[in-house]
């Protein structure tokens, strides 16, 4: 099986991983639409045209059997549109784990840290009408936090300080009550587990939904054909064309190549068992 996972940027890496971890035997494509980096700045209605754009060339051109749309700022917007236009193939989104949050929380105050396009989303304000009526909910649009990570993967130093502004909105205090639950609403955030963890104001639990969205690949596809082991190297294609020579090494923690959509279709691509697709 090919599956494309897709994001703005970095933080579908954070996916891809889980993903990879799991499913050994097939074939991933990683894909940056980083050109247009960051989409939470972007109006609702350039976003579906972009992400409908790029992602229907990436398919024309790869044929996947599964697509996961990483990025919680699109899939909360263009999921609907993604899937009416290319009917057959299935799509996996990505959005905020609203419902885990309200179920883990006991102080009931949750906090959802996403970008501002996130937040806003009529897609999340329902998903907290539905999942988290009986908690309080503090909507937390981070405007600079997903270009934070992507800096601290690029190997740039990103001050604590920073990373504590963005987030000291989630944490809320009423009464004896403190928010015990932030839910991470963009897939750039857990890049930076542990300085999230590390700059919290008081522990709290932050939900990453990746495990959930690599569930969710193997409930459409199937069980893994082989067992769990090291990932194989897969390509990453950038939007913007080559990154920089300190991307190309950090994508190699997570077993990618810099590659180009050009080579991609060029060369037959070698599947799991080794023949050519
Ligand atoms: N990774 C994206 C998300 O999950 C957002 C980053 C961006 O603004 O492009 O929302």
């Amino acid at each position: 099986m090919r599956i494309l996972v897709f994001d703005s940027g970095l933080g579908g890496l954070t996916v891809y991983e889980k993903i990879a971890a799991a499913r050994a035997g097939d074939e991933l494509i990683y894909a940056a639409d980083d050109a247009a980096f960051p989409y939470g700045a972007l109006a609702e209605a350039a976003l579906v045209e972009r992400v409908v754009g790029v992602a229907g060339e990436l398919i024309a051109a790869l044929a996947p059997d599964l697509v996961v749309i990483a990025c919680n700022t699109a899939s909360t917007l263009v999921l609907g549109p993604l899937r009416a236009r290319h009917p057959g193939l299935p799509f996996v989104g990505t959005v905020p784990a609203i419902k885990p949050a309200a179920a883990a929380s006991r102080s009931r105050l949750i906090s959802v840290l996403g970008t501002p396009g996130t937040v806003a989303r009529d897609y999340t304000q329902a998903l907290v009408r539905q999942y988290a009526g009986d908690c309080d909910v503090t909507l937390v649009g981070a405007p600079k936090l997903a270009r934070l990570a992507e800096e601290h993967m690029k190997g740039a130093a990103v001050a604590d300080v920073e990373i504590a502004q963005e987030i000291a909105p989630c944490f809320v205090e009423r009464g004896e009550r403190r928010t015990d639950v932030v839910v991470l609403a963009c897939t750039h955030y857990p890049l930076l587990a542990e300085r999230l963890a590390r700059l919290a104001p008081w522990p709290v639990d932050y939900i990453d939904p990746a495990p959930a969205i690599a569930r969710r690949v193997d409930q459409l596809l199937g069980p893994p054909k082989a067992a769990p082991s090291e990932p194989r190297s897969g390509p990453a294609l950038f939007t913007s064309g080559a990154p920089s020579a300190a991307l190309a090494e950090a994508l190699r923690r997570f077993s990618l190549e810099v590659r180009t959509i050009a080579e991609m279709t060029a060369t037959p691509v070698l599947t799991a068992a080794g023949s050519p697709r």
